[in-house]
Protein backbone atom coordinates (compact mmCIF):
# COMPACT_ATOMS: atom_id res chain seq x y z
CA UNK A 1 0.00 0.00 0.00
CA UNK A 2 1.51 3.76 -0.78
CA UNK A 3 1.99 6.09 1.95
CA UNK A 4 -0.20 8.99 1.50
CA UNK A 5 0.91 12.14 0.17
CA UNK A 6 -0.25 15.62 0.66
CA UNK A 7 -1.09 18.72 -1.42
CA UNK A 8 -0.56 21.95 0.03
CA UNK A 9 -0.64 25.85 -1.45
CA UNK A 10 -0.27 28.92 -0.12
CA UNK A 11 -1.15 32.71 -0.77
CA UNK A 12 -1.18 36.15 0.67
CA UNK A 13 -3.22 39.03 -0.07
CA UNK A 14 -2.07 42.85 0.77
CA UNK A 15 -5.97 43.91 1.60
CA UNK A 16 -5.45 47.36 0.66
CA UNK A 17 -5.00 46.46 -2.83
CA UNK A 18 -8.18 44.12 -3.12
CA UNK A 19 -9.76 46.78 -1.21
CA UNK A 20 -8.75 49.33 -4.02
CA UNK A 21 -9.71 47.06 -6.85
CA UNK A 22 -13.43 46.24 -5.39
CA UNK A 23 -13.80 50.37 -4.66
CA UNK A 24 -12.92 50.87 -8.34
CA UNK A 25 -14.87 48.02 -10.40
CA UNK A 26 -17.63 47.26 -7.79
CA UNK A 27 -18.94 44.39 -10.27
CA UNK A 28 -15.86 42.18 -8.62
CA UNK A 29 -17.01 41.70 -5.56
CA UNK A 30 -19.92 39.28 -6.96
CA UNK A 31 -17.32 38.27 -9.89
CA UNK A 32 -15.29 36.97 -7.26
CA UNK A 33 -17.22 36.22 -4.18
CA UNK A 34 -20.12 33.87 -3.17
CA UNK A 35 -23.18 34.86 -1.84
CA UNK A 36 -22.12 33.06 1.21
CA UNK A 37 -18.91 34.25 1.43
CA UNK A 38 -19.43 37.89 1.22
CA UNK A 39 -22.37 36.98 3.95
CA UNK A 40 -19.73 35.73 6.08
CA UNK A 41 -17.61 38.47 5.54
CA UNK A 42 -19.86 40.76 7.02
CA UNK A 43 -20.80 38.67 10.00
CA UNK A 44 -21.69 39.94 13.57
CA UNK A 45 -22.17 43.85 13.22
CA UNK A 46 -19.23 43.49 10.30
CA UNK A 47 -20.14 46.31 7.54
CA UNK A 48 -19.62 46.97 4.00
CA UNK A 49 -16.40 48.28 3.42
CA UNK A 50 -15.46 48.33 6.30
CA UNK A 51 -11.63 47.01 6.95
CA UNK A 52 -12.33 43.76 8.67
CA UNK A 53 -14.59 43.16 5.57
CA UNK A 54 -12.04 43.92 3.41
CA UNK A 55 -9.26 41.73 5.56
CA UNK A 56 -12.21 38.68 5.29
CA UNK A 57 -12.61 38.68 1.90
CA UNK A 58 -8.81 39.35 1.20
CA UNK A 59 -8.31 35.79 3.28
CA UNK A 60 -11.13 34.67 0.89
CA UNK A 61 -9.34 35.22 -2.24
CA UNK A 62 -6.22 34.09 -1.08
CA UNK A 63 -7.95 30.70 0.15
CA UNK A 64 -9.00 30.55 -3.27
CA UNK A 65 -5.54 30.94 -5.18
CA UNK A 66 -3.83 28.80 -2.46
CA UNK A 67 -6.51 26.42 -3.50
CA UNK A 68 -5.54 26.45 -7.06
CA UNK A 69 -2.20 26.02 -5.88
CA UNK A 70 -2.94 23.03 -4.42
CA UNK A 71 -4.77 21.25 -6.85
CA UNK A 72 -2.40 22.11 -9.10
CA UNK A 73 -5.19 23.47 -11.49
CA UNK A 74 -4.37 27.41 -11.43
CA UNK A 75 -7.62 28.14 -14.04
CA UNK A 76 -10.09 26.75 -11.45
CA UNK A 77 -12.53 29.57 -11.35
CA UNK A 78 -13.11 31.79 -8.19
CA UNK A 79 -16.58 30.69 -7.77
CA UNK A 80 -15.82 27.07 -8.02
CA UNK A 81 -13.59 27.59 -4.61
CA UNK A 82 -15.92 28.31 -1.51
CA UNK A 83 -15.29 29.37 1.94
CA UNK A 84 -17.69 28.67 3.84
CA UNK A 85 -17.38 29.81 7.74
CA UNK A 86 -18.59 27.56 10.29
CA UNK A 87 -20.65 27.99 13.25
CA UNK A 88 -17.79 28.86 15.23
CA UNK A 89 -15.87 30.93 13.20
CA UNK A 90 -13.85 27.50 11.09
CA UNK A 91 -13.17 28.08 7.65
CA UNK A 92 -14.39 25.45 5.64
CA UNK A 93 -13.62 24.62 1.86
CA UNK A 94 -16.53 23.85 -0.73
CA UNK A 95 -15.47 22.69 -4.26
CA UNK A 96 -17.98 23.07 -7.06
CA UNK A 97 -20.82 22.95 -5.07
CA UNK A 98 -19.37 20.08 -2.94
CA UNK A 99 -17.76 19.41 0.78
CA UNK A 100 -14.03 19.24 -0.27
CA UNK A 101 -11.62 16.89 1.61
CA UNK A 102 -9.02 19.59 1.85
CA UNK A 103 -8.41 21.50 4.60
CA UNK A 104 -7.84 25.39 5.21
CA UNK A 105 -6.79 27.73 7.39
CA UNK A 106 -7.27 31.61 7.23
CA UNK A 107 -5.48 34.65 9.08
CA UNK A 108 -5.35 38.69 8.80
CA UNK A 109 -3.32 40.89 10.34
CA UNK A 110 -1.62 44.25 9.61
CA UNK A 111 -2.87 44.96 6.19
CA UNK A 112 -2.23 41.25 4.68
CA UNK A 113 -4.25 38.45 4.92
CA UNK A 114 -3.16 34.89 4.51
CA UNK A 115 -4.45 31.35 3.52
CA UNK A 116 -2.79 28.00 3.40
CA UNK A 117 -4.91 24.99 2.12
CA UNK A 118 -3.52 21.27 2.77
CA UNK A 119 -5.17 17.97 1.52
CA UNK A 120 -4.16 14.02 1.72
CA UNK A 121 -4.28 12.44 -1.58
CA UNK A 122 -4.81 8.58 -0.75
CA UNK A 123 -2.98 6.75 -3.85
CA UNK A 124 -5.08 6.28 -6.62
CA UNK A 125 -8.05 8.72 -5.15
CA UNK A 126 -9.10 12.03 -6.57
CA UNK A 127 -9.18 15.21 -3.64
CA UNK A 128 -12.22 15.79 -5.95
CA UNK A 129 -13.18 14.50 -8.90
CA UNK A 130 -14.97 17.35 -10.49
CA UNK A 131 -12.00 19.61 -10.17
CA UNK A 132 -9.39 16.89 -11.58
CA UNK A 133 -5.70 17.87 -9.84
CA UNK A 134 -3.19 17.79 -12.45
CA UNK A 135 -0.72 16.87 -9.52
CA UNK A 136 0.90 13.55 -9.23
CA UNK A 137 0.46 11.87 -6.53
CA UNK A 138 3.37 9.09 -6.75
CA UNK A 139 5.73 11.76 -8.77
C1 LIG B 1 -10.06 31.87 16.26
C2 LIG B 1 -8.87 32.72 16.62
C3 LIG B 1 -7.67 31.80 16.90
C4 LIG B 1 -8.52 33.68 15.46
O1 LIG B 1 -7.27 34.27 15.69
P1 LIG B 1 -7.02 35.84 15.49
O2 LIG B 1 -5.59 36.09 15.77
O3 LIG B 1 -8.04 36.59 16.27
O4 LIG B 1 -7.34 36.15 13.97
P2 LIG B 1 -6.64 35.59 12.65
O5 LIG B 1 -6.63 36.72 11.68
O6 LIG B 1 -5.34 34.90 12.87
O7 LIG B 1 -7.67 34.48 12.17
C5 LIG B 1 -8.94 34.83 11.77
C6 LIG B 1 -9.50 33.64 11.07
O8 LIG B 1 -9.46 32.51 11.93
C7 LIG B 1 -10.42 31.59 11.46
N1 LIG B 1 -11.12 31.01 12.57
C8 LIG B 1 -12.03 31.58 13.38
N2 LIG B 1 -12.45 30.70 14.29
C9 LIG B 1 -11.79 29.55 14.06
C10 LIG B 1 -11.81 28.26 14.66
N3 LIG B 1 -12.58 27.99 15.70
N4 LIG B 1 -11.02 27.31 14.15
C11 LIG B 1 -10.24 27.57 13.09
N5 LIG B 1 -10.17 28.79 12.46
C12 LIG B 1 -10.94 29.75 12.96
C13 LIG B 1 -11.35 32.33 10.52
O9 LIG B 1 -11.11 31.90 9.20
C14 LIG B 1 -10.94 33.78 10.69
O10 LIG B 1 -11.01 34.50 9.50
P3 LIG B 1 -12.38 35.24 9.11
O11 LIG B 1 -12.72 36.17 10.23
O12 LIG B 1 -11.99 35.97 7.86
O13 LIG B 1 -13.43 34.20 8.91
C15 LIG B 1 -9.16 33.58 17.86
O14 LIG B 1 -10.24 34.44 17.54
C16 LIG B 1 -9.50 32.76 19.08
O15 LIG B 1 -8.64 32.14 19.69
N6 LIG B 1 -10.72 32.74 19.49
C17 LIG B 1 -11.11 32.04 20.69
C18 LIG B 1 -12.37 31.36 20.50
C19 LIG B 1 -13.42 32.36 20.25
O16 LIG B 1 -13.38 33.48 20.69
N7 LIG B 1 -14.42 31.92 19.51
C20 LIG B 1 -15.49 32.78 19.18
C21 LIG B 1 -16.41 32.05 18.22
S1 LIG B 1 -18.02 32.00 18.84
Amino acid sequence: MSAPSFVCGCDVVEVARLSAALDRRSAMLTRLFTAREIADARRGDTLPGSQVERARLAARFAAKEATRKALGDLRLPFHAVEVRTERDGRPVLWLRGAASALSCSLSHDAGVALAVVVGVYPHGASLDAAASPSVTPDR
